[in-house]
C-alpha cells in the first residue's frame, strides 16, 4: 500500500507531480512520500499493541533526517551500526533511551561516544568487543548495558548476500557459545545484561524462519533464567520482505502474531528492527532518459541514473519495478519489448534492469524506479566522479527537498594536494 498513483496518466506522489518536481528539482532523484511511511510505522506499531515493544529503525536502510524525524515523532527508536549513524539518530531527534548499536566492527571511539550517550543498549556481537566495553565502561565511570546477538544458525531463505543467521556468517556469537558468553557478561564489573538480539538477514517472505529462529532463541532465555540469568528484551531484529515484483511477503500482523506468543512466554519485552518494511515502498528515483540505442540484437534505455544511485540491481540481482511517469497512449502500453535498462556508469554491471519488457520510450522520458525508500540513497557513492542526488520529501500537496544535490565543490571537499611534484 503507497501513496504512488497515476493521476490522468500522469504519475503522482500523494498530491504532488512527479514531473513537477523533476523539473524543479532535476534527475535523479528520490522522492518519499510521508503518508506512505507513516501508514507502514503505524501498520507495524499496530500489529505489535498487545505487548510491551519498541520499534528501532534500522538507519542503514535510510538515515535522510527528514525521514527519522518523522519516525520519531511517532515514538520510534533507531537501530545503528556506527558512530556516524549515532550523530544522525541524536541529530533527527531520536531519544538516546530508544537507540541500539550492533555491528562486528564498533570501535573504541564508536564505544565511547555511544556510552556518553547513555543509548539504551549495545548489540553485542563477539566476546572481544564485549571485553572492550567493560573496559572502556570503567574508564568512563558507565555501566555498558548490552545484549548479546546470538547466531540462531537458521536459513533465511533470502539472497545469500542478505543473509545474516547462518553459522558461517560472520555476526553474532554462535548459539552453542550463548551461554557460556552470558555467564562472562554477568561476572563483568561494568556490563549489566539487559537482553538478547539475533538477526537473521533481510527480505524475508516467509514466517517460518522468524518463527524457528525465536524458537531457539526463547528455549535460551529459559535456560539462561534457571541461571538466574534473567533478560528484560528480546530484540528480533528487522529482516520483514516487501513486494518488488511478484513477492508475498507476510503481512506486519501475521509476523506479529507468529512472534508475539514466543516473546510473552518468555516474559521479555520485545524490540524490533524493522526497516525495508517501513521506508522501503515509501520511495522512488526518479531518472530520466538520455539516449536510445541498439547493439545487436539488444536495445538500450540509457538513464541518468546509475548504480552509484541504486546499487540493488547492480549487488544482488534484484528486481525493481520500473514505470514510466508519464504513460504513453494505451496502444503504446501494449507494444512493450524487451530493452535493458542501463546508467551511465562504466561497468557492464550498471543496470537498472535487464531483458525487461519495457513499452516504447524517447529520450527525455521520466521513469519512476519503485520501491527505493529502501537502501537506495543510503547505499549510493560518487563513483564515477557523479554528484549524490538530491532526496525530496512530499507531505500532501507539498514537497520539500531534504537534501540538495551535491555540487562539483562537494567532490573535492577534504581533499588536499601536497606539493610532491617532481
Ligand atoms: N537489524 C540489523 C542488525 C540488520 O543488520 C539489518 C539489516 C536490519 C535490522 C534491517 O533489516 P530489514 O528490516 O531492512 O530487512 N542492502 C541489502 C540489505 C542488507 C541488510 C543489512 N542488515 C539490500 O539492499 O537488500
Amino acid at each position: 500500500m503507497d501513496y504512488f498513483d497515476y493521476r490522468d496518466g500522469r504519475l503522482y506522489c500523494e498530491e504532488v507531480s512527479v514531473e513537477e518536481v523533476a523539473r524543479r528539482v532535476g534527475t535523479p532523484t528520490y522522492v518519499y512520500s510521508q503518508r506512505t511511511l507513516l501508514r507502514h510505522y503505524h501498520v507495524f506499531e499496530q500489529a505489535f499493541r498487545e505487548i510491551e515493544h519498541l520499534i528501532c529503525f534500522s538507519m542503514k536502510v535510510n538515515s535522510n533526517l527528514s525521514l527519522c524525524r518523522i519516525l520519531s515523532g511517532e515514538g520510534c527508536g533507531a537501530d545503528i551500526v556506527s558512530g556516524g549513524e549515532l550523530f544522525k539518530a541524536l541529530k533527527a531527534g531520536i531519544p538516546r533511551e530508544k537507540i541500539v548499536f550492533a555491528g562486528v566492527g564498533k570501535t573504541a571511539s564508536e564505544i565511547e561516544y555511544a556510552l556518553k550517550s547513555d543509548i539504551l543498549m549495545f548489540n553485542v556481537e563477539s566476546l572481544a568487543e564485549l571485553q572492550l566495553i567493560n573496559e572502556l565502561s570503567g574508564k568512563l565511570r558507565k555501566r555498558g548495558r548490552v545484549a548479546l546477538r546470538i547466531n540462531p544458525d537458521i536459513d533465511p531463505q533470502t539472497h545469500p548476500h542478505i543473509s545474516t543467521g547462518l553459522k558461517e556468517n560472520k555476526f553474532g556469537i554462535e548459539f552453542s557459545r550463548a551461554k557460556e558468553a552470558y555467564k562472562t557478561a554477568r561476572d563483568l564489573n561494568n556490563i549489566e545484561v539487559g537482553g538478547i538480539h539475533f538477526h537473521i538477514g533481510s527480505q524475508i517472505t516467509r514466517i517460518s524462519p522468524f518463527a524457528e529462529a525465536l524458537k531457539k532463541i526463547v528455549g535460551l532465555v529459559k535456560d539462561l533464567a534457571k541461571e538466574g540469568i534473567k533478560l528484560e528484551y528480546i530484540d528480533v531484529g528487522g529482516g520483514l520482505g516487501v513486494r518488488y515484483r511478484d513477492e508475498e511477503p507476510p503481512s506486519p500482523e501475521e509476523y506479529g502474531r507468529a512472534i508475539m506468543p514466543l516473546v510473552k512466554e518468555a516474559g521479555c519485552k520485545l524490540i524490533l528492527e524493522p526497516g525495508r518494511a517501513i521506508v522501503g515502498n515509501a520511495g522512488i528515483l526518479v531518472t530520466r532518459v538520455l539516449y536510445l540505442k541498439k547493439s545487436g540484437r539488444k536495445e538500450f534505455v540509457i538513464v541518468d541514473a546509475g548504480m552509484n544511485d541504486i546499487i540493488r540491481p547492480t549487488l544482488y540481482g534484484a528486481y525493481h519495478t520500473i514505470i514510466p511517469v508519464r504513460k504513453g497512449a494505451p496502444s503504446q502500453a501494449n507494444s512493450s519489448s524487451p530493452v535493458d535498462i542501463v546508467g551511465p556508469i562504466c561497468e557492464s554491471a550498471d543496470f537498472l534492469a535487464r531483458n525487461r519488457d519495457f513499452p516504447p520510450v524517447q529520450s527525455g522520458d521520466l521513469l519512476a524506479v519503485l520501491t527505493a525508500g529502501a537502501y537506495g540513497f543510503t547505499l549510493s557513492s560518487n563513483y564515477n566522479g557523479r554528484l549524490r542526488v538530491a532526496e525530496v520529501l512530499v507531505k500532501d500537496g507539498k514537497y520539500y527537498v531534504t537534501r540538495k544535490r551535491e555540487s562539483y565543490e562537494d567532490l573535492v571537499r577534504g581533499e588536499e594536494v601536497p606539493d610532491v611534484q617532481n
